[in-house]
Protein backbone atom coordinates (compact mmCIF):
# COMPACT_ATOMS: atom_id res chain seq x y z
CA UNK A 1 0.00 0.00 0.00
CA UNK A 2 1.20 3.62 -0.06
CA UNK A 3 0.85 6.42 2.34
CA UNK A 4 1.70 10.03 2.02
CA UNK A 5 2.74 11.30 5.14
CA UNK A 6 2.97 14.68 6.14
CA UNK A 7 6.50 15.53 8.39
CA UNK A 8 6.11 18.56 10.50
CA UNK A 9 9.13 18.35 12.20
CA UNK A 10 8.51 21.94 14.60
CA UNK A 11 11.63 23.24 16.88
CA UNK A 12 14.08 22.33 19.48
CA UNK A 13 14.24 18.89 19.22
CA UNK A 14 11.80 17.60 17.00
CA UNK A 15 14.07 17.17 14.03
CA UNK A 16 16.45 14.49 15.64
CA UNK A 17 13.09 12.64 17.08
CA UNK A 18 11.32 13.12 13.60
CA UNK A 19 14.11 11.43 12.12
CA UNK A 20 14.25 8.25 14.38
CA UNK A 21 10.44 7.86 13.77
CA UNK A 22 11.08 8.37 9.85
CA UNK A 23 13.84 5.57 9.74
CA UNK A 24 11.54 2.88 11.81
CA UNK A 25 8.71 4.17 9.47
CA UNK A 26 11.33 3.46 6.75
CA UNK A 27 12.20 0.06 7.78
CA UNK A 28 8.18 -1.46 8.49
CA UNK A 29 7.77 0.04 5.00
CA UNK A 30 10.49 -2.33 3.18
CA UNK A 31 9.49 -5.35 5.10
CA UNK A 32 5.79 -5.04 4.59
CA UNK A 33 6.33 -3.45 0.96
CA UNK A 34 4.48 -0.60 1.73
CA UNK A 35 5.34 3.02 -0.14
CA UNK A 36 5.47 5.74 2.05
CA UNK A 37 5.95 9.08 0.42
CA UNK A 38 7.64 11.84 3.21
CA UNK A 39 6.90 15.65 2.30
CA UNK A 40 7.93 18.02 4.82
CA UNK A 41 6.24 21.14 6.07
CA UNK A 42 7.31 24.09 8.47
CA UNK A 43 5.33 24.79 11.49
CA UNK A 44 6.36 26.92 14.91
CA UNK A 45 9.04 29.38 15.52
CA UNK A 46 11.02 27.64 12.21
CA UNK A 47 8.17 28.86 10.45
CA UNK A 48 7.85 32.40 11.81
CA UNK A 49 11.59 32.79 11.51
CA UNK A 50 11.18 31.73 8.02
CA UNK A 51 7.52 32.86 6.63
CA UNK A 52 6.61 35.29 9.51
CA UNK A 53 3.56 32.62 9.98
CA UNK A 54 3.72 29.87 12.63
CA UNK A 55 1.21 27.73 10.23
CA UNK A 56 1.98 28.80 6.88
CA UNK A 57 -0.55 28.20 4.06
CA UNK A 58 1.76 25.85 2.33
CA UNK A 59 1.99 23.43 5.29
CA UNK A 60 -1.93 23.70 5.73
CA UNK A 61 -2.59 22.14 2.14
CA UNK A 62 0.19 19.62 2.57
CA UNK A 63 -1.55 18.26 6.01
CA UNK A 64 -5.32 18.13 4.49
CA UNK A 65 -3.70 15.98 1.42
CA UNK A 66 -1.96 13.67 3.08
CA UNK A 67 -3.19 10.53 4.81
CA UNK A 68 -1.28 11.09 8.13
CA UNK A 69 0.84 14.09 9.45
CA UNK A 70 3.63 13.13 11.96
CA UNK A 71 4.31 16.12 14.07
CA UNK A 72 7.43 16.61 16.77
CA UNK A 73 7.20 19.36 18.80
CA UNK A 74 6.81 22.97 19.32
CA UNK A 75 8.05 26.46 21.25
CA UNK A 76 10.84 28.45 21.40
CA UNK A 77 12.51 30.01 24.55
CA UNK A 78 12.91 33.23 22.77
CA UNK A 79 8.73 33.54 22.89
CA UNK A 80 8.71 31.95 26.13
CA UNK A 81 10.30 34.54 28.06
CA UNK A 82 8.72 37.57 25.57
CA UNK A 83 4.84 37.93 27.02
CA UNK A 84 4.01 40.67 24.23
CA UNK A 85 5.10 38.92 21.22
CA UNK A 86 2.35 38.93 19.03
CA UNK A 87 3.13 35.92 17.00
CA UNK A 88 3.79 32.86 19.04
CA UNK A 89 5.12 29.18 17.86
CA UNK A 90 2.03 27.89 19.87
CA UNK A 91 -0.32 29.93 17.81
CA UNK A 92 0.91 27.44 14.64
CA UNK A 93 -0.26 24.50 16.59
CA UNK A 94 -3.70 25.21 17.92
CA UNK A 95 -4.36 26.87 14.46
CA UNK A 96 -3.18 23.43 12.83
CA UNK A 97 -6.15 21.55 15.62
CA UNK A 98 -8.59 23.91 14.43
CA UNK A 99 -8.09 23.70 10.88
CA UNK A 100 -7.85 20.02 10.70
CA UNK A 101 -10.58 19.76 12.97
CA UNK A 102 -8.78 18.01 15.39
CA UNK A 103 -11.44 17.60 18.24
CA UNK A 104 -9.82 14.66 20.18
CA UNK A 105 -6.55 14.18 22.19
CA UNK A 106 -5.91 10.48 22.67
CA UNK A 107 -2.81 9.58 25.29
CA UNK A 108 -2.57 6.67 26.44
CA UNK A 109 -0.25 6.43 29.69
CA UNK A 110 0.67 2.85 30.47
CA UNK A 111 3.68 1.46 32.37
CA UNK A 112 6.91 -0.24 31.48
CA UNK A 113 7.50 -3.17 33.47
CA UNK A 114 11.03 -2.44 33.40
CA UNK A 115 10.48 1.32 34.03
CA UNK A 116 8.65 0.89 37.18
CA UNK A 117 11.88 2.07 39.26
CA UNK A 118 11.69 5.30 37.20
CA UNK A 119 8.69 6.29 38.67
CA UNK A 120 8.00 8.85 40.74
CA UNK A 121 5.25 6.61 42.82
CA UNK A 122 5.94 3.67 44.11
CA UNK A 123 5.90 0.38 42.71
CA UNK A 124 2.60 -0.97 44.63
CA UNK A 125 0.87 2.12 43.62
CA UNK A 126 2.19 2.32 39.80
CA UNK A 127 2.19 -1.16 38.51
CA UNK A 128 0.10 -2.12 36.24
CA UNK A 129 -1.66 1.60 34.76
CA UNK A 130 -3.15 1.47 32.32
CA UNK A 131 -5.17 4.40 31.26
CA UNK A 132 -6.85 6.19 28.10
CA UNK A 133 -6.87 9.75 28.63
CA UNK A 134 -9.10 11.43 26.06
CA UNK A 135 -8.97 15.02 25.38
CA UNK A 136 -11.36 17.59 23.50
CA UNK A 137 -8.83 19.40 21.53
CA UNK A 138 -10.71 22.40 19.91
CA UNK A 139 -13.04 23.69 22.15
CA UNK A 140 -13.11 25.45 25.79
CA UNK A 141 -10.80 28.08 26.72
CA UNK A 142 -8.27 27.40 24.49
CA UNK A 143 -10.84 29.53 21.73
CA UNK A 144 -13.63 30.24 23.23
CA UNK A 145 -14.57 34.44 22.33
CA UNK A 146 -13.86 36.99 23.71
CA UNK A 147 -11.13 36.54 24.49
CA UNK A 148 -8.30 39.79 25.29
CA UNK A 149 -7.63 42.99 27.66
CA UNK A 150 -9.95 46.06 28.42
CA UNK A 151 -8.28 49.12 26.59
CA UNK A 152 -6.99 50.59 29.89
CA UNK A 153 -4.91 47.23 29.81
CA UNK A 154 -6.03 46.64 33.27
CA UNK A 155 -8.27 43.48 32.85
CA UNK A 156 -7.90 40.47 30.53
CA UNK A 157 -10.06 37.79 29.98
CA UNK A 158 -10.71 34.08 28.26
CA UNK A 159 -13.92 32.75 27.84
CA UNK A 160 -14.92 28.82 28.25
CA UNK A 161 -17.23 28.27 25.53
CA UNK A 162 -18.71 24.67 24.66
CA UNK A 163 -21.55 23.21 22.25
CA UNK A 164 -23.35 20.13 23.17
CA UNK A 165 -22.27 18.85 19.77
CA UNK A 166 -18.79 19.05 20.40
CA UNK A 167 -19.20 17.73 23.67
CA UNK A 168 -21.38 14.57 22.08
CA UNK A 169 -18.64 13.85 19.15
CA UNK A 170 -15.56 13.68 22.02
CA UNK A 171 -17.41 11.63 24.56
CA UNK A 172 -19.01 8.99 21.70
CA UNK A 173 -15.01 8.66 20.92
CA UNK A 174 -13.87 7.75 24.19
CA UNK A 175 -16.96 5.53 25.00
CA UNK A 176 -16.38 3.35 21.82
CA UNK A 177 -12.60 3.35 23.62
CA UNK A 178 -13.94 2.22 26.88
CA UNK A 179 -16.13 -0.30 24.87
CA UNK A 180 -12.99 -1.89 23.69
CA UNK A 181 -11.66 -2.05 27.23
CA UNK A 182 -12.69 -2.55 30.02
CA UNK A 183 -16.16 -0.76 29.47
CA UNK A 184 -15.82 2.13 32.04
CA UNK A 185 -15.21 5.73 31.82
CA UNK A 186 -14.74 8.67 34.04
CA UNK A 187 -15.84 12.45 32.75
CA UNK A 188 -13.67 14.54 34.54
CA UNK A 189 -15.60 18.28 34.90
CA UNK A 190 -16.16 21.07 37.74
CA UNK A 191 -20.21 20.38 37.63
CA UNK A 192 -20.18 22.28 41.12
CA UNK A 193 -18.53 25.41 39.42
CA UNK A 194 -18.92 25.97 35.81
CA UNK A 195 -21.76 25.85 33.60
CA UNK A 196 -20.28 24.26 30.64
CA UNK A 197 -18.94 21.36 33.10
CA UNK A 198 -23.25 21.12 33.36
CA UNK A 199 -23.59 20.91 29.91
CA UNK A 200 -20.55 18.21 30.10
CA UNK A 201 -22.48 15.85 32.48
CA UNK A 202 -25.91 16.42 30.60
CA UNK A 203 -24.37 15.60 27.55
CA UNK A 204 -22.76 12.67 28.89
CA UNK A 205 -25.43 11.26 30.49
CA UNK A 206 -27.54 10.99 27.11
CA UNK A 207 -24.44 9.67 25.07
CA UNK A 208 -24.31 6.58 27.62
CA UNK A 209 -27.57 6.02 27.15
CA UNK A 210 -26.55 4.25 24.09
CA UNK A 211 -24.01 1.97 25.35
CA UNK A 212 -25.86 -0.51 27.77
CA UNK A 213 -22.78 -2.51 28.89
CA UNK A 214 -20.83 0.89 29.81
CA UNK A 215 -20.10 1.83 33.46
CA UNK A 216 -20.00 6.26 33.27
CA UNK A 217 -18.91 7.98 36.51
CA UNK A 218 -18.05 11.41 37.46
CA UNK A 219 -15.83 12.89 38.89
CA UNK A 220 -14.26 16.56 39.69
CA UNK A 221 -11.13 17.66 38.47
CA UNK A 222 -9.62 18.83 41.90
CA UNK A 223 -10.65 15.17 42.81
CA UNK A 224 -9.00 13.78 39.66
CA UNK A 225 -5.78 15.15 39.87
CA UNK A 226 -5.33 13.86 43.29
CA UNK A 227 -6.62 10.73 42.60
CA UNK A 228 -4.45 10.30 39.64
CA UNK A 229 -1.15 9.91 42.28
CA UNK A 230 -3.02 8.25 45.12
CA UNK A 231 -4.77 5.64 43.45
CA UNK A 232 -4.36 5.89 39.19
CA UNK A 233 -5.50 2.22 38.86
CA UNK A 234 -9.26 2.96 39.88
CA UNK A 235 -9.23 4.89 35.98
CA UNK A 236 -9.28 3.22 32.45
CA UNK A 237 -10.74 5.58 30.15
CA UNK A 238 -10.99 9.26 31.16
CA UNK A 239 -12.69 12.08 28.75
CA UNK A 240 -12.59 15.65 29.78
CA UNK A 241 -12.46 19.19 28.43
CA UNK A 242 -9.11 20.76 26.95
CA UNK A 243 -7.44 22.34 29.35
CA UNK A 244 -8.43 19.76 32.27
CA UNK A 245 -7.07 17.65 29.72
CA UNK A 246 -4.25 19.79 29.16
CA UNK A 247 -3.09 19.39 33.03
CA UNK A 248 -4.43 15.69 33.87
CA UNK A 249 -1.97 14.67 30.69
CA UNK A 250 0.90 16.01 31.59
CA UNK A 251 0.55 14.68 35.21
CA UNK A 252 -0.60 11.24 34.21
CA UNK A 253 2.49 11.33 32.08
CA UNK A 254 4.69 11.39 34.45
CA UNK A 255 3.24 8.26 36.31
CA UNK A 256 5.71 5.90 33.64
CA UNK A 257 8.73 7.78 34.79
CA UNK A 258 9.52 9.59 31.63
CA UNK A 259 7.48 11.88 29.25
CA UNK A 260 9.91 11.16 26.48
CA UNK A 261 8.15 7.70 26.39
CA UNK A 262 4.54 8.95 25.74
CA UNK A 263 2.80 9.05 22.33
CA UNK A 264 -0.86 10.76 21.28
CA UNK A 265 -3.14 10.69 18.09
CA UNK A 266 -4.94 14.23 17.58
CA UNK A 267 -8.08 12.52 15.88
CA UNK A 268 -9.93 14.66 13.09
CA UNK A 269 -12.59 14.04 10.85
CA UNK A 270 -10.16 13.78 7.34
CA UNK A 271 -6.96 13.32 8.96
CA UNK A 272 -4.84 13.13 12.00
CA UNK A 273 -2.01 14.28 14.06
CA UNK A 274 0.43 11.80 15.73
CA UNK A 275 3.06 13.54 18.01
CA UNK A 276 4.78 12.45 21.49
CA UNK A 277 3.19 14.82 24.25
CA UNK A 278 6.32 16.39 25.45
CA UNK A 279 7.67 19.64 24.21
CA UNK A 280 10.26 20.80 22.32
CA UNK A 281 13.25 20.73 25.27
CA UNK A 282 15.02 23.34 23.64
CA UNK A 283 18.30 22.93 26.04
CA UNK A 284 19.06 19.49 24.07
CA UNK A 285 18.07 20.52 20.61
CA UNK A 286 20.89 19.40 18.24
CA UNK A 287 23.08 17.44 20.61
CA UNK A 288 21.49 13.85 19.87
CA UNK A 289 20.17 12.96 23.24
CA UNK A 290 16.54 13.22 23.30
CA UNK A 291 14.72 10.50 23.72
CA UNK A 292 13.10 9.49 20.69
CA UNK A 293 10.27 6.85 21.89
CA UNK A 294 7.26 9.18 22.14
CA UNK A 295 7.75 10.06 18.45
CA UNK A 296 8.14 6.51 17.60
CA UNK A 297 5.45 5.30 19.27
CA UNK A 298 3.16 7.85 17.65
CA UNK A 299 4.49 6.50 14.57
CA UNK A 300 2.75 3.26 16.02
CA UNK A 301 -0.69 4.88 16.75
CA UNK A 302 -0.77 6.27 12.98
CA UNK A 303 -0.68 2.51 11.87
CA UNK A 304 -3.11 1.74 14.09
CA UNK A 305 -5.58 4.35 13.70
CA UNK A 306 -4.88 6.15 10.55
CA UNK A 307 -3.62 3.14 8.07
CA UNK A 308 -5.44 0.45 10.08
CA UNK A 309 -2.38 -1.58 10.13
CA UNK A 310 -2.62 -3.34 13.54
CA UNK A 311 0.66 -6.02 12.43
CA UNK A 312 3.12 -3.17 11.65
CA UNK A 313 1.97 -1.16 15.03
CA UNK A 314 2.32 -3.98 16.83
CA UNK A 315 6.04 -4.88 15.85
CA UNK A 316 7.06 -1.14 16.54
CA UNK A 317 5.62 -1.04 19.91
CA UNK A 318 7.38 -4.29 20.22
CA UNK A 319 10.39 -3.23 19.25
CA UNK A 320 10.21 -0.11 21.34
CA UNK A 321 9.47 -2.70 24.69
CA UNK A 322 12.78 -4.94 23.38
CA UNK A 323 15.20 -1.73 23.47
CA UNK A 324 14.02 -0.88 27.01
CA UNK A 325 14.22 -4.18 28.27
CA UNK A 326 17.72 -4.34 26.85
CA UNK A 327 18.42 -1.44 28.28
CA UNK A 328 19.52 0.66 25.00
CA UNK A 329 17.89 4.16 26.20
CA UNK A 330 18.94 7.61 25.98
CA UNK A 331 20.17 9.46 29.03
CA UNK A 332 16.59 10.12 30.75
CA UNK A 333 16.53 6.20 31.40
CA UNK A 334 19.84 5.61 31.64
CA UNK A 335 22.15 8.33 33.58
CA UNK A 336 25.54 6.51 33.63
CA UNK A 337 25.45 4.39 29.97
CA UNK A 338 22.83 6.30 27.78
CA UNK A 339 22.70 5.90 24.35
CA UNK A 340 21.88 8.64 21.90
CA UNK A 341 19.18 9.52 19.60
CA UNK A 342 20.62 8.10 16.06
CA UNK A 343 21.68 5.13 17.88
CA UNK A 344 18.07 4.68 19.56
CA UNK A 345 16.15 4.73 16.26
CA UNK A 346 19.03 2.82 14.15
CA UNK A 347 18.60 -0.06 16.86
CA UNK A 348 14.84 0.01 16.80
CA UNK A 349 15.20 0.27 12.70
CA UNK A 350 17.08 -2.76 13.08
CA UNK A 351 14.75 -4.90 15.21
CA UNK A 352 11.87 -4.05 13.11
CA UNK A 353 13.60 -4.96 9.97
CA UNK A 354 15.00 -7.94 11.85
CA UNK A 355 11.18 -9.37 13.10
C1 LIG B 1 0.00 20.26 24.54
C2 LIG B 1 0.74 21.56 24.69
C3 LIG B 1 -0.03 22.65 23.98
C4 LIG B 1 -1.37 22.79 24.67
C5 LIG B 1 0.68 24.01 23.89
C6 LIG B 1 2.06 23.89 23.28
C7 LIG B 1 -0.15 25.03 23.17
O1 LIG B 1 0.97 21.86 26.02
O2 LIG B 1 -0.13 19.78 23.40
O3 LIG B 1 -0.47 19.72 25.52
O4 LIG B 1 -1.49 23.48 25.69
O5 LIG B 1 -2.32 22.18 24.20
MN1 LIG C 1 0.17 20.39 27.42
Amino acid sequence: MEFNIAVLPGDGIGPEIIDQAKKVIGAVGQKFKHNFNFKHGLVGAIAIDKTGNPLPEETLDLCKSSNAVLFGAIGDPKYDNNPAAKIRPEQGLLALRKELGLYANVRPVSTFPSLIDKSPLKKEIVQGVDIMMIRELTGGIYFGKPQGRSEDGNTAYDSCVYSRYEVERVVKLACEYAMNRSKRITVVDKANVLATSRLWRETAVNVAKEYNELTMDFMFVDNAAMQLIQNPRRFDVIVTENMFGDILSDEASVLTGSLGLLPSASIGHLTSVFEPIHGSYPQAAGKNIANPLGTILSAAMMFDLAFNLKTEADIIRNAVEKSIEADYVTEDLNRTHPKSTSDVGDWIADYVSKS
